[in-house]
């Protein structure tokens, strides 16, 4: 018999969210070491065992189990790699990861959900929104990958990469997504990037978002700097990571932003650099 590693995530519709009632948030995720002959069986346990893992929380809080938990979590196998014994043989090990949320005055970062799959692959998909992105426009099974890494990012441990849902406030509407991403080799670096639906541009939502990562970035992940790539003629992007503080370093001729056909600058802002001060959005 394999052991294979079942991760999931669950997510709660926005009503059952920070609910007034009793303020529970329900949005999480976690893991589990599943014993079974192959991974299809290990996925039929570990959804199993997911519905069983979060209708306990669901008791706990004294709501009922929602029926639209089913189809709610995503999930991902991995043959057994690193098995920890000593965790408690065959029982399961639960490894919760918390979700990061993010609240500025007008929006909330928070993470990406496959139930976001219309509003994020309206905008992947528009030609003026990812002209000067290396990728897209997205298939709808790009868009799913997108999402599955996503997630894969909030369960990966230790976490090196925060993609996350860039959402109104008053209204909760999905704008655009943010991500933070640590360097490979190099300690205390990420990058920054973000991408809003063109419905969204020009209310100051990316100066907004880009603002909560980076500080997100230098005070809750220790981050001595942030670094952000963007196209030579992405003036509006430009705009953006000038009003972020950020400096421009150097200057690349093509392979890198729209698809390997634009040149683009490297941007950069230092924690020594911020000294410390509120975060005006
Ligand atoms: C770039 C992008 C993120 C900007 O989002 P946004 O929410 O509209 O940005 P903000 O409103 O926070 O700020 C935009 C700034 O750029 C300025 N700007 C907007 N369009 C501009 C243009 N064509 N030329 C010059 N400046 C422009 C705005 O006036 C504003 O600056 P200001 O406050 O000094 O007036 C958005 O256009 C987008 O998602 N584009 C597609 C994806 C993309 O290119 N992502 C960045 C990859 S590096």
């Amino acid at each position: 018999m394999d052991r294979f590693l079942f991760r999931f995530g669950y997510e709660a519709p926005d009503e059952w969210r920070n609910n007034e009632r009793d303020g529970t948030d329900f949005e999480s995720s976690a893991a589990v070491w599943v014993s079974a002959t192959s991974a299809k069986e290990a996925e039929e346990i570990g959804c199993g065992y997911a519905e069983r893992f979060v209708a306990g929380l669901f008791h706990q809080a004294g709501v009922t189990f929602p029926g639209w938990l089913q189809a709610g979590y995503a999930h991902w196998l991995e043959p057994e790699a690193e098995v920890d014994t000593s965790a408690g043989g065959d029982l399961p090990r639960i490894r919760p990861a918390v979700p990061v949320s993010i609240e500025t005055p007008r929006l909330r970062l928070r993470e990406l959900r496959s139930s976001d799959f219309n509003s994020v692959h309206d905008y992947a998909n528009d030609p003026q929104v990812i002209r000067f992105m290396p990728w897209g426009p997205n298939t709808e099974a790009d868009t799913i990958d997108f999402l599955r890494l996503a997630a894969g990012h909030a369960f990966a441990d230790p976490r090196v990469g925060y993609e996350l849902a860039i959402t109104v406030r008053d209204t909760s509407e999905l704008v655009g997504a943010v991500g933070l991403h640590k360097t490979p080799e190099v300690p205390h670096d990420a990058m920054l990037g973000y991408c809003l639906a063109r419905p969204a541009w020009g209310n100051g939502y990316a100066t907004e978002a880009g603002r909560a990562m980076v500080d997100f970035g230098f005070s809750t992940l220790g981050l001595e700097s942030v670094w952000a790539g963007c196209d030579v003629e992405n003036t509006a992007s430009i705009r953006v990571l000038e009003k972020l503080g950020m400096s421009r370093e150097s200057f690349h001729e093509g392979k890198t932003e729209r698809r390997g056909e634009g040149d683009s600058y490297m941007y950069r802002v230092r924690a020594s650099e911020r000294g410390g001060a509120e975060p005006s959005y």
